[in-house]
């Protein structure tokens, strides 16, 4: 058994023990061979969402929750769980989880930053793409059957290379976004809470804008905000009517950031050209109307979803629920102020 010095007989206890983890949904074969080792696990085995009724059940006798963005963790969730040590997301964004009241029971919650920004910025470039090229509507087309051949007019598409961006939140995200603009010899705007500093800004070729000058400039317009209080709509009406008749707006965060109804409506009347979407306000179900819209590109949230990538989310998540529930600090914790 392993026998650490200068630890008291609980600390000894918990460092030989193994957790009792709860684990919503399965994650990659690596993050269940890395939790079986390491825990006594019990998890989702079945490939859906658990109702709030099944996470109460599962977190009562746990010691470490891991779960997903589609999971809503309340406060009555953490009352259930009252043995839980940590709470360890399967995702960057963390909206899905009340973090006051976990910070209230001091409860750390961590979530998995970094290892999911190039592949969410590849998706946003996929969507961009897409809805500048027209290539799901073409999809579509090829499928009819009916597509008559070549034609001088036919699903005609918006110039990408030295277009303008204008990326809305320069985290992580944004600044992946931005890099790869590079290739197309983008003009790079950007709008950030928080203006980064003039190197940052020369290294990455990047503007700084308002929100407004913005939205009125850019050929494409990538949303790479939080989802908050504060980022809740923070595209809705009026942002729409800013934004050129031409442009398309890209959204790979969070579906609430968006106001999706006033989105169909600037996309049913052509206020803007297209849109790329990943994420939705209640997601699985869309604004109805945005189902059978031919200039939307719609995507059932790929961000993160490719096997390396969720493989890290999942290593990474698995060695945050481990750490946090040892007592440690663990490395991807997101509320600092419970050490206060
Ligand atoms: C994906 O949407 C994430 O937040 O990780």
């Amino acid at each position: 058994m392993f026998k650490p010095s200068g630890l008291n007989e609980k600390e000894e206890k918990i460092m030989n023990g193994r957790p009792k983890i709860f684990l919503t949904r399965e994650l990659p074969p690596e993050c269940m061979d890395r939790l079986s080792e390491s825990s006594d696990l019990t998890y989702n085995r079945e490939d859906r969402c658990l109702t709030k009724a099944e996470i109460i059940a599962g977190v009562r006798d746990a010691e470490g929750l891991i779960c997903l963005l589609t999971d809503t963790i309340d406060d009555e969730i953490l009352q259930a769980g009252s043995k839980l040590r940590v709470v360890a997301n399967f995702a960057v964004g963390f909206n899905n989880i009340d973090v006051a009241a976990a910070s209230s029971r001091k409860l750390p919650v961590t979530n998995t930053p970094g290892v999911l920004t190039d592949s969410t910025a590849d998706m946003a470039w996929a969507l961009l793409m897409d809805a500048a090229r027209r290539v799901a509507e073409g999809d579509r087309l090829v499928r009819t059957r009916k597509w008559a051949g070549w034609g001088p007019l036919q699903l005609l598409g918006s110039d990408i290379t030295g277009a303008t961006l204008g990326i809305l939140g320069m985290g992580r995200i944004g600044q992946a976004m931005a890099k790869r603009a590079r290739g197309f010899e983008m003009r790079v705007c950007y709008w950030n809470r928080t203006r980064l500093s003039l190197k940052d800004e020369t290294r990455l070729g990047l503007e700084y804008c308002s929100k407004e000058s913005l939205l009125e400039q850019s050929d494409f317009v990538s949303v790479h905000v939080a989802l908050n209080d504060a980022t809740h709509h923070f595209i809705g009406e009026s942002e729409l009517a800013r934004m050129k008749s031409t442009a398309i707006l890209i959204n790979t965060a969070r579906g609430p950031v968006v106001d999706e109804k006033a989105l169909c409506e600037a996309l049913q009347h052509q206020r803007i050209a297209g849109a790329g979407l990943d994420v939705y306000e209640q997601e699985p179900i869309l604004v109805e109307e945005l189902y059978d819209l031919p200039n939307a590109v719609l995507a059932p949230h790929l961000g993160s979803a490719t096997i390396g990538t969720r493989t890290k989310m999942g290593m990474m998540a698995v060695e945050n629920c481990l750490v946090a529930w040892r007592g440690q600090r663990p490395p991807n914790l997101v509320n600092e102020d419970i050490y206060e």
